[in-house]
């Protein structure tokens, strides 16, 4: 009798198993969460996982000023996040920033666009920086990563009402939903959606 007990859970156990293996495509075939993305033959490719060797990794910034400077207010964004043009315009209007003065003086200014422009989108290997310059018509130079193309349709299925959600707010705000976003790692498996 008590082999018996022992063996029935246990059968059951492996149906379950079995039913979750059978149903499990259908399951994550839905939304965002696999597939349909539209770009299924990057996931193929082999390539270093690391953003200096055209892997998916963009480099996080390691500038100490920039740190300072760019950090308090917001995502601290990765100079490959923009095209070295757009971070001229940024750094060219420090004193209207988005409604902000940031009130940096000349000698600052001068090194955090230095370490933007020489670090910006376009000058990258890795895919997801030559991806967002791609996306860029070269006539224009958007301040807000929100604006780039690329990024515009690799958050097209997101509901505005989800970005304005109180832990999200902004759809600006990168590091809510990429757990490893300051790592400059926007991958699949990082993304965490906060529900409230
Ligand atoms: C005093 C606060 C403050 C500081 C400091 C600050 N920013 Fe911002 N930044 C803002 C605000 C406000 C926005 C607009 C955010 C929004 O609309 O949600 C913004 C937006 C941005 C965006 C566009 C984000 C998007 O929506 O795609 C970039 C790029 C940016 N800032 C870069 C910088 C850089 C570079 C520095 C350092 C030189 C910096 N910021 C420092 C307040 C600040
Ligand atoms: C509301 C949550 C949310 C916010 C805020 C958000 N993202 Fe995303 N992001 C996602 C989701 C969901 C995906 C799609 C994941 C997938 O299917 O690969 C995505 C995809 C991406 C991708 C493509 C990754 C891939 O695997 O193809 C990049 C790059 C990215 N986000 C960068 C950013 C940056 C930079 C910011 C801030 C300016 C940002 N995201 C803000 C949720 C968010």
């Amino acid at each position: 009798m008590k082999i018996k007990k022992f063996i029935l859970p246990l059968l059951s156990a492996g149906a379950l198993v079995a039913a979750m293996t059978a149903f499990a495509p259908a399951v994550f075939a839905d939304g965002y969460e696999r597939g349909e993305r539209g770009d299924s033959e990057e996931r193929g490719e082999s390539e270093g996982r690391n953003g200096r060797n055209g892997g998916r990794i963009i480099p996080p910034a390691d500038n100490a000023a920039y740190k300072q400077e760019c950090s308090s207010c917001h995502f601290l964004y990765q100079p490959g996040l923009l095209p070295a043009r757009s971070w001229e315009a940024v750094m060219g209007a420090t004193g209207k920033h988005f409604g902000e003065d940031l009130a940096l003086d000349e000698a600052t200014v001068k090194e955090l666009l230095a370490y933007l422009t020489a670090n910006g989108a376009d000058k990258q290997t890795n895919r997801r920086s030559t991806r967002i310059a791609a996306s860029i018509d070269s006539s224009s130079a958007p301040t807000r990563i929100t604006e780039v193309p690329y990024m515009v349709k690799e958050h097209r299925k997101i509901k505005k009402e989800t970005f304005s959600r109180p832990s999200i707010k902004t759809f600006s705000n990168c590091g809510a939903c990429h757990t490893k976003g300051a790592e400059g790692n926007f991958e699949e498996d990082f993304v965490k959606i906060p529900k409230n």
